[in-house]
């Protein structure tokens, strides 16, 4: 594997008495596209949060390279270079494409009512023009430069998943964590998001760990390595035909995931 951007050691995560995150390790190298993947509830988005500081983690060790980032604060990690999406797209709805991908998500880093009110005057100051081209760089890497003056609230699910991908590129990120983002997403669209992704990565090196529950569709999807997790347990890390021929795996979704349920 090239330089490692995130190592995740050990990390266990309790919420009271269940354990959803008992022991999970491993890494994204630079410019690796890595799927996450597992039945629901085995623990995926758990882990996201964890890595992206939005929950304390119980025990483990979340290093970027190389430097220790367990507990720190979300907006400490996001200016370290990791950006995330969520498995529930929070569009400003009232709001066109291109203004949601020049104000900071709602539910993300530092969204506080505050924290919104003044990100409209920074946006507003000498870097305004440079976040504007930034925005519409974005939306030509995913091929949607069109729906830049679209409502939100206009967009479909799919189209929606999109333009929240776009806004976790704002600022240039080293990482990208995204959460199911074709969750719902008509098949075509959901292999064009992929196909993007990778020229993505290809194109500007920068990694991406993305969560995915359908096993089939994430072995097509061209990605350099999947992790699958099992019930808070990392069962097996490999290339997608590894993933295909490990018996564990063809096991744990025999009657789980082998037809996965809509996430949402
Ligand atoms: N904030 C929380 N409080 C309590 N339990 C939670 C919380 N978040 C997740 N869980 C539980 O942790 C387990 C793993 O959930 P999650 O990480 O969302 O799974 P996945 O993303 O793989 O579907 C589930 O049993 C879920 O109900
Ligand atoms: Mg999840």
């Amino acid at each position: 594997m090239s330089k490692s951007v995130l190592k995740v050691n050990s990390l266990r995560k309790e919420f009271g008495g269940l354990v959803a995150v008992k022991d999970v390790s491993f890494e994204v190298g630079e410019g690796e596209f890595v799927g996450l993947i597992g039945p629901n509830g085995c623990g995926k988005s758990t882990t996201f949060n964890c890595i992206s500081g939005l929950l304390q983690q119980t025990s483990g060790k979340i290093e970027m390279f190389g430097e220790d980032i367990s507990n720190l604060r979300p907006d400490q990690i996001q200016n370290k270079g990791m950006t995330r999406t969520f498995q529930h797209t929070n569009l400003w709805r009232e709001m066109t494409v291109i203004e949601n991908l020049m104000v900071p998500p709602r539910n993300q880093f530092g969204s506080s009512p505050f924290e919104f009110i003044k990100s409209l005057f920074t946006t507003k100051n000498e870097s305004e023009k440079e976040r504007l081209l930034m925005a519409y760089e974005a939306l030509d890497q995913l091929e949607v430069p069109h729906m830049a003056h679209n409502l939100a609230s206009e967009l479909s699910g799919g189209q929606s998943k999109l333009v929240d991908i776009g806004r976790s590129m704002m600022g240039s990120p080293k990482l990208l964590l995204l959460d199911e983002p074709v969750a719902g997403v008509a098949g075509p669209l959901a292999m064009k998001i992929f196909n993007n992704l990778r020229r993505i990565v290809d194109e500007t090196g920068i990694s991406i760990l993305i969560i995915e529950h359908n096993m089939d569709f994430i072995l097509r999807q061209g990605v350099d390595r999947i992790v699958v997790m099992n019930e808070g347990e990392v069962l097996m890390q490999g290339t997608p035909d590894e993933v295909r021929a490990n018996k564990d795996v063809i096991e744990a979704y025999l009657g789980t995931a082998a037809t996965p349920p809509e996430s949402e």
